[in-house]
């Protein structure tokens, strides 16, 4: 599926769209929660001891990846960060303006080594691998990037779950296909396997939610527009409201699932 041309260019278009729709919520969501800039920190104590001066982070969204890695460095790295929707980076280039070596590029992330021709200590993909399509290609360009020693450091989403780790969505909702993003974990894991000189770690984040939690995660039009493709985003919200109640209802406690991949360049 992640191959096809035609679905690619499809997926890409709706991603855009619903990332432009999804700036300003997607900004609450983070003030209120935190999560994309936990997810970001805890990628930077994974990679320890590297210290990445020269950094490229594909997907920055709102810029909340961004800035976490410029602060989480003492030397100030020098960021180039990319992605596809002009609604999100603007807020990005608002989130970071006077922080001197951060860069913004509008584009797309299978297409990095026609923007990029320097080399970076590490490529961070946090929370934006799994929303891209031919995400093999964007995966072997970025590593063709990354200096001897370098690191290339993932976050993946996974799912909401019980305290068995069962998928939460797929017990309560048996018939509802529900795969956020375009890729699966394991195509992921063969991809960064069949890199030649990397060698990769994963480490498992599980941490627990609540419904209100779930209900403004899902009430980000990029998130709900998994669950609900068809349906224009007004009429979501009901529709997401009762589908936590019900998850949340019938599941407790719930859990959040991310995989975080660190794969090393020798
Ligand atoms: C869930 S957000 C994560 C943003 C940011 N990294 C953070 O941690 O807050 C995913 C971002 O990936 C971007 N994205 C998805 N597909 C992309 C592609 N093919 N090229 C560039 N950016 C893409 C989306 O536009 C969105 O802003």
């Amino acid at each position: 599926m992640a191959e096809n041309n035609e679905f690619a260019g499809r997926f890409k278009k709706a991603i855009e769209r619903n990332f432009d729709e999804s700036a300003g919520i997607y900004d609450a969501f983070e003030e209120k929660h935190h999560l994309f800039g936990t997810l970001t920190n805890r990628l930077c104590e994974l990679i320890a001891p590297n210290e990445p001066e020269r950094i490229l982070d594909v997907g920055c969204g709102t810029g909340i990846s961004t800035l976490a890695l410029y602060n989480a460095y003492p030397k100030s790295p020098i960021i180039y960060a990319i992605d596809l929707s002009e609604a999100m980076l603007v807020r990005a280039r608002e989130r970071c303006k006077g922080h001197s070596g951060i860069y913004f590029v509008r584009g797309d992330a299978e297409q990095l080594s026609s923007y990029f021709h320097e080399k970076f200590d590490a490529v961070f993909y946090t929370a934006s691998i799994f929303l891209i399509p031919r995400f093999s290609e964007s995966i072997a360009q970025a590593c063709g990037l990354i200096i001897p020693g370098g690191v290339l450091a993932i976050s993946f989403y996974t799912g909401i779950f019980d305290d068995s780790r069962e998928d939460a969505i797929n017990r309560v909702f048996p018939d509802m296909k529900y795969q956020y993003g375009a890729v699966a974990f394991p195509e992921l894991m063969e991809c960064l396997d069949a890199q030649k000189s990397y060698k990769g770690t994963e480490v498992d984040f599980h941490f627990e939610i609540n419904r209100e939690f779930l209900f403004d995660f899902l009430s980000i039009p990029a998130q709900s527009a998994g669950l609900f493709p068809k349906v224009p985003y007004i009429q979501r919200i009901p529709l997401v409201r009762e589908f936590c109640d019900k998850l949340a209802g019938e599941v407790s406690p719930l859990f959040m699932g991310w995989k975080f991949v660190i794969s090393r360049k020798r």
